[in-house]
């Protein structure tokens, strides 16, 4: 596990961004997987300046969004698809019939999820995973206790992610209690991974996820087992870590 530590969010985002037009230089095709939550919009400003400054052309790139919540259209100013367009694909020159984000909305949603996975593993795979982290050490929407092994399928939110959410909405009843998620399975799949987390208030989380024993408590220990996941964080979400890493 390689863990990267910058002096702040910019920085973060900056070297996030670094990694992946690395990799994306080296392929024709590129499958990228996106995450939402406040973490990642540092890489997503940073994708969008690089993709006007002509330095990363994403007109090839095939993305799959990890997650979405049930029953939120796309169009609600809360749905995934809505922050993803607003956030970054509106900006930049991907094509939208190349972004995948998991319909909340589908009648079948069993069917759907495993639809969504089986196109993923149909286009051969993602080459890049972006992640962030829940303060309860979720990724996705995949909650402690999530199985190691899961797929995309629906989950039940927690008590603290719906009060973690809930600053996005008007009021905490008005966040959903169910998600779809491509599943820790799905991640593990995918052929590198950075996960991104800045800010004190993640520094206990981080450690769990980093230096703790690899459980489904904790979904993002599950990345010790991956063989390219990254960490980029920041000093202030670092402090609590005891080994030694890599400071840029
Ligand atoms: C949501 C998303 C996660 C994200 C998390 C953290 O629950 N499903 O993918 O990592 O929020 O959000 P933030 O980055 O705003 O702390």
């Amino acid at each position: 596990m390689r863990v990267i530590i910058v002096k702040n969010a910019e920085e973060m985002g900056k070297k996030a961004a670094n990694l992946i037009a690395e990799e994306m230089k080296e392929k024709t095709s590129f499958i990228l997987s996106l995450a939402t939550g406040s973490t990642p919009l540092p890489l997503y400003k940073d994708f969008i300046k690089r993709n006007k400054a002509g330095e990363m052309d994403f007109s090839t790139v095939i993305t799959f969004n990890l997650d979405e919540y049930v029953g939120l259209d796309p169009a609600h100013n809360q749905s995934y698809r809505y922050f993803m367009n607003k956030n970054l694909f509106d900006h930049i020159n991907i094509l939208k019939k190349n972004t995948h984000v998991p319909n909340g909305m589908a009648e079948d949603i069993d069917a759907s999820c495993k639809e969504y996975e089986k196109m993923i593993d149909e286009i051969g795979g993602i080459d890049y995973q972006v992640l962030g982290i829940g303060g309860n050490g979720h990724i996705g929407f995949n909650e402690p206790g999530s199985s190691i092994g899961s797929l995309t399928r629906v989950k039940t939110l927690t008590d603290e992610t719906i009060s973690d959410n809930a600053r996005f909405f008007e009021k905490k009843e008005d966040v959903p209690t169910q998600a779809i998620t491509m599943g820790i399975g799905t991640i593990m799949k995918t052929k590198k991974v950075v996960l991104l987390a800045s800010g004190a208030n993640k520094a206990d989380t981080v450690k769990a996820a980093l230096e703790g024993p690899i459980t489904s408590m904790c979904p993002a220990s599950a990345l010790q087992l991956h063989r390219f996941a990254t960490y980029v964080i920041t000093e202030d979400c670092a402090a609590k870590l005891t080994l030694n890493y890599e400071t840029v």
